[in-house]
């Protein structure tokens, strides 16, 4: 089972590509966090990185291919995975193709430009594990460390809101190309994002039983 998450920044993609990971045993594979790794490791690849990802850009496609082709190379990927946060242009989308990657669906989630800002700027990292809060929609059980492990939850650095506002930007223009190019292979299935966690996690679980993946 291979699936790929799509939508804005915000939009629930982490949230719920855990959520699926769950219920379904595939694993979920952030380019976000790949990256974010590589930046925290001082890696060359990490050092470039991080002066696209401070100002809200994408990541140059040859840094990001090949630190995708590396994961999906891991054992746990053997048996599937929920992509979040990968393809985000066409010239991605073809490199997944050219890698011989079949996906079985796209799950597009949308949600309004001006939710996007409240989201992100509620949100709480762990420093530690990457487990994703929000304050209101999403507390941790144990106030500001990890309920998972105990790491201490930060704030990430593009969550500020004018980076917020670039992202979207790019968004729109880069990402939201690839809708058309998933309907064309007919694999794209849309959702509306909910207020709640819980209750997009109930449009998720209909698309996938529908499709039986
Ligand atoms: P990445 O980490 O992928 O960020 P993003 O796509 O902008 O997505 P986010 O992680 O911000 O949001 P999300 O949709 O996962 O939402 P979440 O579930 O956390 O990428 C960061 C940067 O890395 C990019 O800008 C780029 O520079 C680089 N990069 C990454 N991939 C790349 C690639 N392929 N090519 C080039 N560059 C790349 O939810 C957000 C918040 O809302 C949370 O607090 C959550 O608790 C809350 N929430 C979630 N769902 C709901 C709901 N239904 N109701 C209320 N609150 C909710």
């Amino acid at each position: 089972m291979r699936i790929i998450l799509l939508g804005a920044p915000g939009a629930g993609k982490g949230t719920q590509a855990q959520f699926i990971s769950e219920k379904t045993g595939a694993i979920p594979v952030s380019t976000g966090k790949i990256i974010r790794s590589a930046v925290k490791n001082g890696t060359p690849a990490g050092t470039i990185a991080k002066r696209y990802i401070d100002v809200g850009r994408l990541v140059p496609d040859e840094i990001v291919i090949e630190m995708l082709k590396e994961r999906l190379k891991e054992d746990d990927c053997k048996d599937g995975y929920i992509l979040d946060g990968f393809p985000r242009n066409i010239s991605q989308a073809l490199a997944l193709d050219k890698m011989g990657i079949d996906i079985d669906i796209v799950i597009d989630i949308l949600v309004f430009d001006s939710d996007v800002v409240e989201r992100l700027c509620g949100r709480r990292v762990c420093d530690n594990c990457g487990a994703t809060y929000h304050v209101d929609a999403k507390p941790s059980a144990k106030g500001e460390l990890c309920e998972l492990c105990g790491g201490i939850l930060i704030t990430r650095e593009d969550d500020k809101p004018e980076i917020v506002l670039e992202r979207l930007r790019v968004y729109h223009a880069e990402t939201e190309p690839l809708l058309r190019h998933y309907n064309a292979q007919i694999k794209l299935r849309t959702m509306r994002s909910f207020p709640t966690v819980e209750d997009t996690a109930k449009g998720v679980l209909a698309i996938l039983g529908e499709s039986a993946v």
